[in-house]
Order: C-alpha cells, then structure tokens, then sequence
C-alpha cells in the first residue's frame, strides 16, 4: 500500500466513529423573521443550486484545463472568468442557505448527488461539444433558478430573491457568451464538427 492510500484509509477509518454535533439535515429557526417551515423549503433548493454550481465549476476548471485550438488563450481565460464567478455566487447561495437555518451540504461526492445537473463524463471531447455541454447545464441552472426566485417571492423572502436574481442574471450572460462563441464563425471546423 501506498503511503497516499494509507494516509486515506487511516483518515477514514478515523472518522468512522465520529458524529457530527448537528446532523446534515439539522436546522434552526432563521433571525429575520422568516416563517420556519417555508425557509428551511426553500433552503434545501438553495442546497441544491449551489451543488449544482459547484458540478458547474468544476466543467468549466476542466474545460479551462484542457482546451486547445487558435482561440485557445481566449477560451482559457474565459473559462476561468466563468468558474471564477460561479464559485463566488454559489458561495453566497450557501451563505444565505445558513441564515435560512440550515446546513449546506459540502463534500464533492454528496454535492455531486445533491445537484440536479451532472457533470460531463472524464476524457478530452471536442471544444464545441465541450462548450455546448457548459450552455445545457448553464441553461437548466437558469430554469431551476427562476423556479426558486418565484417560490422565495411567494414566502415574502424577498433577500434571497434578491440574490438569485444577481446570480440568475451571471448564469443567463455566460449561457449568452456560449451561445456566442458556438457561432457558426466563432471556431475552427474539422476537429471540432459534430458527427
Ligand atoms: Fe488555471
């Protein structure tokens, strides 16, 4: 055994036994005056979105890794704009998940199960196939988001309404500068053709 997996396997044996002191389904009455019940509903879809965010994060770090081609430097940058953003935005989601009194779920592969987006599956695939998978997923972000906006102005939440517009907003300009450079002249043809 390797002294990486050893390192691995005495960690997790190690937090085996131990109990967390509030349950990841814990929660508290919130401090600003929300009802109780309808804040902790609507901060398990803020669980969700910043799960999902943090799926989409980690395509566009992959997609900023890995792309090539003439407008390489351009993408590379642009992408990391993109999870740059995502990541600050989706950090406020959780931020205000815990003023609604609950816990926001944090480890990779309980957020991976918590989102209702997946990521691509591993390996290099053409930059348009690449780029068109970010939009879809930025596009599904953008629905469940207004479904949230909609459901936070019904319970009088206007704060939370507030923030998922802001992030809303993000979202609905990086799906547009996808759309953009998917553009019939926006990238080289052949490798990157749909077959
Ligand atoms: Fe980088």
């Amino acid at each position: 055994m390797s002294v990486l997996d050893q390192v691995s396997k005495d960690l997790k044996d190690r937090f085996k036994e131990e109990d967390p002191m509030r349950a990841p389904d814990w929660n508290e009455e919130n401090p600003i005056g929300l009802p109780h019940e309808q804040a902790i509903g609507l901060a398990g879809e803020l669980d969700r979105h910043q799960a999902s965010m943090f799926v989409m994060f980690h395509q566009y770090q992959k997609h900023h890794w890995v792309v090539e081609g003439p407008q390489f430097r351009d993408l590379h940058l642009y992408l990391e704009d993109s999870y740059n953003q995502i990541h600050k935005d989706l950090d406020a989601i959780a931020e205000r998940l815990t003023v609604l009194g609950a816990l926001p779920t944090a480890s990779p592969i309980a957020l991976a199960k918590q989102a209702y987006v997946a990521h691509e599956p591993e390996g290099y695939f053409p930059i348009r196939t690449m780029l068109r998978n970010d939009l879809k997923m930025e596009r599904t972000i953008c629905t469940m988001l207004r479904n949230t906006i909609g459901r936070a102005q019904e319970i009088g939440d206007y704060g939370t309404a507030t923030l998922l517009k802001s992030v809303l907003m993000n979202a609905e300009e990086r799906a547009h500068h996808l759309d953009h450079y998917l553009a019939e002249d926006g990238l080289r043809s052949g490798l990157s053709e749909e077959k």
